[in-house]
């Protein structure tokens, strides 16, 4: 799996809230876990921000398997653990664009993806990058501007004809 041979597989990290936390790179064995955040996290946090449509249409895309199984096999995926459970995931393709980024709904605000980010920024830099990007969902934009990205442009995107509004955002590298 990407990242694997310049990564540990395994590192600990002690959350602001003292709980410990563990992150990884994911197995092949942990997609069914990471398709149930992403759907979860999609109809119980997004919701605030979409539509039902917008939401449904969303939600729909866990069904093209092609995409999760190329992001499987040539991303870099870090998930973070508590009590050996999969609470959070996010992905790095091409060095420096993150593509999922997911925090389970019940574990919302504990400092989680705040690790994660830090983890692929880590990444992106040693891998030679001055920037790291992504499409940002409504939700997760405060998440990423209070983490130094800024917004390139809105974007429309049309799905099954439905709009879903994100932004193009970047963060420049230290
Ligand atoms: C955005 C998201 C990733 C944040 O995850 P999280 O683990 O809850 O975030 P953290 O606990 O690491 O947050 C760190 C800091 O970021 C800021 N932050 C996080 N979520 C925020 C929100 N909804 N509003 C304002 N600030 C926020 C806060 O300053 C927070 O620190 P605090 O809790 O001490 O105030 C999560 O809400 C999520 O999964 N949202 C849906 C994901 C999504 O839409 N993905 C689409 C692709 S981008």
């Amino acid at each position: 799996m990407f990242g694997s041979f310049c990564f540990p597989r395994f590192f600990v990290y002690l959350s602001d809230k003292k709980k410990r936390m563990r992150l990884r790179i994911a197995l092949a064995s942990d997609l069914p876990d990471l398709q149930k955040i992403y759907v979860g996290t999609i109809e119980e946090i997004c919701i605030q921000d979409y539509n039902q449509q917008q939401i449904d249409v969303w939600k729909s895309t866990v069904e093209n398997t092609l995409r999760w199984t190329a992001m499987m096999n040539d991303q870099l995926v870090i998930v973070a653990e508590k009590n050996n459970k999969i609470v959070g995931f996010g992905t790095l393709r091409d060095g420096n664009y993150i593509d999922f980024f997911y925090i389970h709904k019940n574990f919302q605000r504990q400092g989680i993806a705040q690790n994660i980010l830090s983890q692929l920024e880590t990444h992106a830099r040693k891998s030679g990058n001055f920037n790291i990007t992504s499409d940002i969902s409504i939700t997760a934009r405060p998440f990423f501007e209070k983490n130094g990205f800024t917004i390139l442009k809105e974007q429309k995107n049309l799905r099954k004809g439905i709009e879903l509004i994100n932004y193009k955002m970047e963060k420049i590298l230290q």
